[in-house]
């Protein structure tokens, strides 16, 4: 019963080997980033030029020494320089935190 409980777990998140991701929805935050941070940064793996070119594309954030799924979150609850209001709700953030770790090629 119990590893049944834990399959299903699994393969609903999609992501068995990836702790952190546990309670976050990948897709959910893609659908985010494609629409509250596209406008500014490329956001789709194997992209490398963002439309604000200084914006770091989320696929080198993803690969950037350091940039934890901790170092994302404090990151995201600070104002980004250029977009003061851009406070992300909880459940948003992880998700999308979720969603850039998943582009650092190691899946
Ligand atoms: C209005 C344009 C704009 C939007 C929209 C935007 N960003 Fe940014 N972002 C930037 C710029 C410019 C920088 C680089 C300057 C800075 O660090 O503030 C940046 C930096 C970052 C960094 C740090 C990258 C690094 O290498 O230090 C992260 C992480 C980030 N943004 C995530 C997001 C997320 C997640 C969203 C959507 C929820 C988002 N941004 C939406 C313009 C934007």
């Amino acid at each position: 019963m119990k590893s049944v409980v834990i399959l299903v777990a699994m393969l609903g998140f999609g992501l068995p080997g990836d702790a952190h991701a546990q309670d976050a929805d990948i897709a959910a935050g893609k659908a985010y980033a494609e629409e509250v941070c596209a406008r500014c940064h490329a956001v789709l793996a194997g992209e490398d030029m963002s439309p604000d070119f200084s914006a770091t594309p989320f696929e080198q954030v993803a690969k950037t020494p350091g940039m934890t799924e901790m170092a994302l979150s404090v990151f995201l609850q600070t104002p980004h320089i250029d977009m003061p209001n851009l406070i992300l709700e909880q459940d948003d953030a992880r998700n999308v935190i979720a969603y850039i770790r998943s582009l650092d090629g190691r899946e």
